[in-house]
């Protein structure tokens, strides 16, 4: 396993899962993720992220093909770890899969997996996947334990949840939001220090994402919901664009 260089660029992966969300308001075609990531790509996009959900509540099946088809950035397959979404990815071979918690109630993505409590099950997940060529990595909460688990299990990638975070700075609780900022630089950190990628990503937007772009580990931040609602104001390459400019001043 080759270990991320301190000073690696850091990359950008575009969740376009809330253009399907918009599209199935309506029912039809329009707006297609498909052309989104496109665009994503055009703007400078590293990487095209999409949640293919149990409930199929944004993307489905058929947009998994599509948007491999229509870009050549490597796809992020983000989906549970259930048996039906191991043979959807087996059967697509994305680049990489990331492995989250899913409740059919939650509004979206709460809290990280919990590795340490289920190492036997998610390393016989994560095998097969690791076969097929696939770069594995979990969605976990800044948690030294879950972050040792990972490492147990076998992924390569761990993606630290920064909603926590988020939250903290949309109620301007700054004591919080700081003391969440510790535990993922720690956790980060740790991650490296074990030989594991560090991503991050949840609730990311231009007002919160500089202290989160400056922690030296991390290599790949995954954003969605903020810029696809920023591309109906501006569009979606230029969304891209400024987050691109946000994530690189916070690394000058
Ligand atoms: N990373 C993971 C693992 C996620 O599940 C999500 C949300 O689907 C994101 C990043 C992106 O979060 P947001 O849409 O809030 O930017």
């Amino acid at each position: 396993m080759t270990l991320p260089s301190p000073d690696a660029p850091l990359r950008l992966g575009v969740n376009i899962d809330h253009v399907a969300t918009v599209r199935n308001a309506r029912g039809g075609a329009d707006p297609d993720p498909a052309r989104a990531a496109r665009l994503a790509q055009q703007a400078g996009a590293d990487g095209i992220t999409l949640h293919l959900r149990e409930d199929r509540r944004h993307i489905v099946d058929a947009d998994l093909r599509a948007v491999m088809d229509a870009v050549t950035l490597p796809i992020n397959l983000e989906m549970a770890a259930t048996e039906e979404m191991l043979s959807i990815a087996l059967a697509h071979n994305p680049h990489a899969v990331c492995i989250v918690p899913e409740r059919r109630e939650e509004r979206t993505t709460e809290g990280g997996l919990e590795v340490a409590a289920d190492t036997q099950r998610l390393s016989a997940f994560i095998a097969p996947l690791h076969a097929a060529g696939a770069r594995v990595s979990l969605f976990l909460a800044p948690d030294e334990a879950q972050i040792e688990a990972a490492r147990q299990v076998g992924a390569q990638v761990v993606e630290l949840h920064t909603g926590s975070y988020a939250e903290h700075v949309a109620a301007g609780d700054d004591a919080a939001r700081d003391d969440e900022l510790r535990r993922l630089f720690a956790a980060a950190s740790l991650a490296q220090d074990l030989g594991l990628e560090v991503h991050a990503g949840h609730g990311l937007s231009f007002a919160n994402v500089g202290p989160i772009a400056a922690i030296p580990e991390v290599v790949e931040l995954n954003i969605g919901h903020f810029l696809i609602g920023e591309a109906i104001f501006t569009g979606l390459e230029a969304a891209v664009r400024e987050m691109r400019r946000q994530m690189a001043l916070a690394r000058m």
